[in-house]
């Protein structure tokens, strides 16, 4: 008889995990505790019990101080927040594959839809899992996706971690049609996956089907009804003493699968007990390895793969790409930010794209990194912008010789002075931390040298303002504008990529002499479109408002007798002219300019300066005004003295 034995039989990663945590937990503490049994299967709790792992019914056993180790299936929510709350250290062994179906059902709920786990509602994996939402839809297969909740708000989909294969996909195909906007996590463990396979290909060659495991556990529960789809003589057993002969009567070969809760030593048992052609097993592995790689997929070292987050640790990421080997990304490969934290970059449930590093096979794991990847998707990205002559965003990080560095998706591109769209001999270091956008223009990645054009993209960005002002100007439209230059006889405004020029003479209603005794260079100024020509390219601009009467505005601000401010604008023979608003001058007869005789203005007055006078006489025909800054002095004792005698 041969009896071929299937390669993933015995523990799988989480349990063979709870186990040595629950192991190393019980000698650093001299003693803990398990709720309820750590895994499915009596002799691996009996053996913890015998290391110091005590067994305790409910949390009532437990008090303040005391350490329990939480099994790989995992706790409700709602009993590791009574744990915690009773000052009960937890050493917590859930699986990461069990977490992750937690987290997916609670984001799911979080984002107002309905989880639907496929399991067996009684076992603590998915009374877990359904704790951490508050209405959970559970069914334990295809003949149970009834429930009309399920049609009313959008479902996410996840699976017991041991779930069939077919139970799953028959279950989901009937929620996608019945319901709208339906998500599906396959999360069947990839141990399970591979278990249950190798399983249905055994039973298929075999005439009997030994499965070794608790008859508590659901995962040998569910190898055995596997078995049975394709092997008509199966037995479930939990140890070698249970074998007995009848089982294999008639029978040449005989095929042995084991569920992840079951010891080696166990499986051992069984085997040896089976077993007198051993070597059997080592003729067949190489048919059954190629079956079983068709099932998964192949890893090569410098390859790309998708994969999903099943776990996070502060040193790594646990990724399933549904391989044979358990693929991680260590931290230092996750990200080049060394301020992150793992949680930061992704969270467990997340479906990340990763360069393949390293593929042990013999030790069955692979090593991933994210940082390399989005390296090479950078490098990818640039030489696709020079292609496509995409504009890129980036922050200037530097001023070195010749020009400024931008980081670009952390990639160093160079811009020479000239491209860098700021005048010759500017001061190219105020740039630095500026966001800038720029072409690419050439990339050697061999040499890591990549050069860029913040110009030409600022160059088109101004092409295209100033079509658009060309397509939209007309007489009397008004911008805001930016002084660019000055000359004796007016200033050049930026109005949005095209300048127009305003003349001195429309630039304030003020008698001025030159342009900067009311702007300079980089004001805002609001101009409006006195006229223009496109052929030509010239636009002519204003600043002074003609629908504004200066004169009117006087009238309405002042009348005879009252008092104004004015500057002097011009000095004559017999008096000086000052501004009494933009565009209104009076005059301030020499009599009037003092409170004594003068021989000219300039030995009282000078051009520009404010003095305070008295409006003493409006002439509206011919728009003339008086003004004496004598009115407003104390008379002088001549004066007083006349008008004494005046009175006498
Ligand atoms: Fe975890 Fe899969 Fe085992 S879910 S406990 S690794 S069967």
């Amino acid at each position: 008889m041969k009896v071929l034995l299937a390669e993933s039989a015995g523990f799988c990663y989480g349990v063979r995990r709870a186990v040595e945590l629950a192991r190393d937990t019980a000698v650093k503490t001299g003693g803990c505790w398990m709720l309820g049994d750590l895994i499915h299967n009596t002799y691996v709790v009996d053996e913890l019990k015998r290391l110091g792992v005590r067994k305790a019914a409910s949390i009532s056993y437990l008090k303040s101080g005391d350490t329990v180790v939480i099994r790989s299936h995992g706790e409700s929510k709602q009993i590791l927040e009574q744990l915690e709350g009773k000052g009960i250290l937890l050493v917590n062994a859930t699986c990461p594959n069990v977490r992750r179906i937690q987290v997916l059902a609670a984001q799911a709920e979080a984002e107002g839809r309905t989880p639907v786990i496929i399991g067996d509602a009684e076992h603590p994996e998915v009374a877990g899992i359904a704790s951490w939402c508050e209405h959970p839809l559970i069914f334990s297969g295809p003949e149970e996706v009834s429930d009309p909740k399920a049609r009313e708000t959008p479902v996410t989909v996840v699976a017991q971690t041991t779930c069939i294969r077919e139970l799953f996909e028959t279950s989901w195909k009937i929620i996608k049609k019945e319901c709208t906007n339906a998500k599906k996590f396959d999360t069947i463990c990839t141990a399970t996956r591979k278990r249950q396979f190798e399983a249905a290909i055994l039973a298929a060659k075999a005439d009997v089907m030994v499965v070794v495991g608790d008859r508590k556990s659901a995962n040998t529960k569910h190898l055995t009804e596997i078995c049975k789809e394709s092997c008509s003589r199966v037995f479930q057993i939990e140890k070698a003493d249970e074998l007995l002969p009848d089982f294999f009567s008639g029978c040449s070969v005989a095929g042995l699968t084991a569920g992840a809760s079951t010891p080696a030593g166990i499986i051992k048992e069984v085997y040896a007990a089976m077993s007198e052609e051993i070597k059997a097993v080592e003729n067949n592995e190489e048919s059954f390895e190629e079956l079983l790689n068709q099932s998964f997929k192949t890893l090569n070292t410098g390859e790309k793969v998708t994969g999903i987050v099943t776990g996070i640790t502060p040193t790594e990421v646990q990724v399933d790409v549904g391989a044979k080997q358990s693929a991680y990304i260590k931290f230092s490969e996750l990200t080049d930010d060394p301020a992150a934290k793992p949680e930061d970059v992704v969270k467990v449930g997340d479906e990340i794209e990763t360069y393949i590093v390293r593929v042990n096979d013999v030790e069955g794991y692979a090593e991933l990194s994210k940082k390399r990847l989005d390296a090479v998707k950078v490098w990818e990205n640039i030489e696709q912008a020079v292609e496509e002559k995409t504009v890129m965003e980036g922050t200037v990080t530097e001023e070195n010789k010749g020009g400024i560095v931008v980081s670009v998706k952390g990639v160093r591109v160079f811009v020479p002075a000239s491209q860098s769209g700021q005048p010759r001999g500017a001061d190219l270091s105020a740039m630095k931390g500026q966001k800038v956008q720029l072409r690419i223009t050439e990339v050697n990645r061999a040499r890591r040298r990549v050069v860029g054009s913040i110009r030409s993209v600022a160059d088109e960005t101004r092409r295209a303002a100033q079509e658009e002002i060309w397509a939209n100007i007309e007489v009397g439209k008004r911008y805001t504008g930016t002084v660019k230059s000055m000359t004796s006889y007016g200033v050049f405004v930026d109005i949005g990529g095209v300048d127009g020029m305003v003349h001195i003479s429309e630039l304030s209603w003020s008698r001025i002499k030159t342009p900067s005794e009311v702007c300079k260079v980089g004001d805002t100024m609001e101009v409006y479109v006195i006229s223009y020509d496109p052929e030509k390219r010239k636009i002519s601009l204003g600043v002074k408002d003609h629908n504004v009467d200066p004169w009117q505005v006087f009238m309405d601000k002042y009348a005879v007798g009252d008092e104004a401010s004015v500057r002097v604008v011009k000095l004559m023979t017999f008096g000086a002219f000052a501004e009494v608003v933009p565009g209104v001058d009076g005059l301030i007869h020499i009599s009037q300019i003092a409170d004594r005789r003068i021989e000219k203005p300039e030995d009282v007055l000078s051009e520009g300066q404010i003095v305070d006078v008295k409006i003493t006489a409006v002439d509206e025909e011919r728009k003339k005004i008086s003004l004496s800054i004598r009115a407003l002095l104390a008379p002088s004792v001549e004066e007083s003295v006349e008008a004494e005698d005046v009175e006498e």
